[in-house]
């Protein structure tokens, strides 16, 4: 296909690859699409809420040039945010907490962001998530012209994953039989479940949640994988929003991620390994023929430290090695 030359960094974000993979669960009778937001510029699913919702208060008059968007985030948000800040010319200051990994805050201060680490939990909630919402407020009150994206609540963030179903439907040229998408803000989840409705789609979608999160019930406990899962449950939240919500827990992450690169030759996020162990847990119920999509939320990259480190995952789990390492010395693909 001819590549056409396009304006501007943000023209790059979305018409993400959707490809086939066929290894990872091998003999399987149904079809499995994996949608590759990695290859998103700023390397993950949030660019496209991140210039959404800067666009639509560009357009809407709620921020000039020049002026400065405030938003808490560690990780994806944050970086797609900044980017769309320097594009658009806008001072950017990322609330963070201690939580935060050194490569992300270095990434951040690659783009240019300002950082504001909070280092003490909400005192009521024990919450890092409320500390860094409290200081967001008081930030948007000392600050001039200043904008608050609240990717928890504001609808643009949901509104910007229309396309991504809507390139999925594109890609197959049909509709899938299931979606499985990871939840925090439920942004992605929703805007792929509203687009699915107006287009009087039958897929069925598939949340996929961390365990010890609380966005669809269950006790709150302490999780090490970031991405997934949310401590609060977001505003963009709605009970009849899923057909049906899958956990998985920190080692399922793992072990999907693992599992990914060996099979499929795909670096990926830990919330991609979740939603992949999602479909594990309940493929005997997908019937023959079935074409499923996962959504993969984000690159391998910003995980090396955690979950591609033989020592750190050894140090959390023991020796956990033999989950993944069936298929070590089977190729790719092969060759007929
Ligand atoms: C790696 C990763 N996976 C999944 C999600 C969940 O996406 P959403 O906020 O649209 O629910 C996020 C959100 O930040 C993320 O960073």
């Amino acid at each position: 296909m001819m590549q056409v030359a396009r304006k501007g960094i943000t023209s790059a974000i979305g018409s993400t690859p959707l490809v086939e993979m066929s290894a990872f669960f091998e003999g399987a009778m149904f079809h499995v699409f994996g949608k590759l937001e990695a290859l998103n510029p700023g390397g993950s699913i949030k660019d496209r809420p991140a210039v959404k919702i800067i666009e639509r208060a560009l357009e809407t008059g709620e921020i000039r040039p020049g002026w400065t968007v405030i938003e808490s985030s560690s990780g994806n948000m944050g970086i797609g945010l900044a980017q769309a800040c320097l594009y658009y010319g806008l001072r950017f200051i990322c609330v963070v907490d201690p939580k935060v990994t050194v490569q992300n805050l270095r990434l951040l201060r690659a783009y240019r962001a300002e950082i504001v680490m909070v280092s003490d939990p909400d005192p009521l909630t024990g919450e890092f998530l409320q500390a860094r919402i409290d200081r967001v407020r008081s930030l948007l009150k000392l600050i001039e012209n200043s904008f608050w994206p609240d990717q928890y609540s504001n609808t643009y963030n949901s509104i910007a994953h229309y396309q991504t179903m809507r390139e999925i439907v594109e890609g197959l040229e049909r509709e899938p039989e299931y979606l499985f998408c990871a939840t925090s803000t439920c942004g992605t989840l929703r805007g792929c479940v509203e687009y699915s409705r107006e287009h009087g789609l039958l897929t069925t979608v598939i949340a996929v949640d961390a365990e010890g999160s609380v966005i669809f019930g269950g006790p709150k406990h302490k999780r090490l994988i970031p991405g997934h899962g949310a401590a609060v449950r977001p505003r963009l939240y709605q009970p009849d929003l899923v057909d049906r919500c899958v956990h998985v827990n920190d080692l399922d992450c793992i072990v999907g991620c693992r599992r990914l690169v060996m099979r499929e030759g795909i670096l990926a996020g830990g919330s991609s390994g979740a939603v992949l162990m999602a479909l594990d847990k309940i493929k005997d119920e997908i019937p023959p023929g079935a074409i499923c999509v996962v959504i993969l939320p984000d690159r391998g990259e910003r995980y090396i430290e955690t979950i591609y480190s033989d020592d750190w995952v050894q140090e959390q789990f023991g020796d956990v090695s033999y989950l993944w390492e069936d298929l070590t010395e089977r190729s790719l693909i092969s060759v007929a």
